[in-house]
């Protein structure tokens, strides 16, 4: 680790809600959804080089250009015309696929660090742009805590935060093609009236997310669970042994439990021992604040 000049965690996003509007004219789906970053994160060590080259501690994590990494450190590189390289390593513990959003964290990650090593000043609309021509998760990452996301989902509202200790994320051995899960839907062409009324529903929804009035929705759940049972049956042992709501984050597989108290996550967790296949995560919610303290970045 000493040959790194420095190391930066790059956290998992959950959705606390998740709804798709429609088709858009340039095919993408326009999308509300409350974005949360949560403690699950992986680590990126950046140094300087002449190529970029990227090293992961998990051999099945692809290092060229099929990682949203290395993409992302050559658009900024192409970008800012760029001479310098860097060596990134990245230790992975989000699971990937799996709809928290690990690939465009460590996007995000990559370029706030390759910024800060090739000694660039870049403001967040900036970095925004960037990486929504990476990823439409990707912007997200440039606030943290909770946050609104609308059009393809790169139009990002900070909102008070919500502060959740007691989450418990689940991964099921399965992969879901977030393409594939966004033409399963088979939305309706948007129209404006449309989109604009359900829009409000939105704002109103984000509200009641807060005071937790509501069952949280995910309109995916509805086509995923079809063809992968699995995933329902995690929501549903979530749900049977003590959460008191249990989502599916972004396209799946991953499902998010919220508890009450340690007791009740920790009885769910002593439940679902047999389940040797499913990837469990502890978490809490990471605030807006926490995130830039810990990525050194400045909130507003
Ligand atoms: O932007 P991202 O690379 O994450 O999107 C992956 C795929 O998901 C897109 O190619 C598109 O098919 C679909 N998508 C969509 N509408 C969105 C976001 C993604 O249809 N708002």
């Amino acid at each position: 680790m000493n040959e790194f000049s420095f190391k930066l965690p790059a956290y998992a996003k959950i959705n606390w809600f998740l709804r798709v509007l429609g088709v858009r004219d340039d095919g993408f789906h326009e999308l509300c959804t409350m974005f949360q970053t949560v403690s699950l994160h992986d680590d990126l060590s950046f140094a300087e080089d002449a190529e970029i080259i990227l090293t992961c501690d998990d051999a099945r994590i692809p290092v060229d250009e099929n990682n949203l990494i290395v993409r992302a450190a050559l658009r900024l590189k192409k970008e800012f015309k760029i001479e310098m390289g860097a060596r990134i390593h990245l230790e992975k513990n989000i699971p990937s696929p799996g709809g928290l959003g690990g690939g465009s964290a460590d996007a995000a990650v990559t370029l706030i660090g390759l910024a800060r090593l090739w000694n660039l000043k870049i403001d967040r609309e900036k970095f925004c742009e960037i990486g929504a021509s990476l990823g439409s998760d990707v912007p997200f990452f440039f606030y943290g805590g909770t946050a609104l996301g609308a059009g393809r989902g790169t139009e990002i509202t900070p909102v008070e935060d919500i502060n959740e200790k007691f989450l418990l994320i689940v991964a099921p051995a399965v992969d879901v093609s977030t393409a594939e899960a966004f033409a399963r839907l088979n939305a309706a062409r948007l129209t404006n009236s449309g989109s604009k009324s359900i829009l409000e529903i939105c704002r109103n929804e984000a509200a009641r997310q807060h005071s937790r009035q509501i069952t949280p929705t995910n309109d995916f759940e509805r086509v995923i669970f079809k063809i992968e049972p699995e995933i329902e049956r995690v929501k549903h042992s979530l749900l049977e042994t003590g959460a008191h709501s249990a989502l599916m984050s972004g396209s799946g597989a991953s499902v998010c439990g919220v508890f009450d108290n340690e007791e009740t996550r920790q009885a769910t967790i002593k439940a679902l021992e047999n389940e040797s296949s499913w990837r469990r995560f502890a978490v809490a919610t990471v605030s807006r604040g926490e995130y830039c303290e810990a990525l050194k970045v400045v909130s507003d």
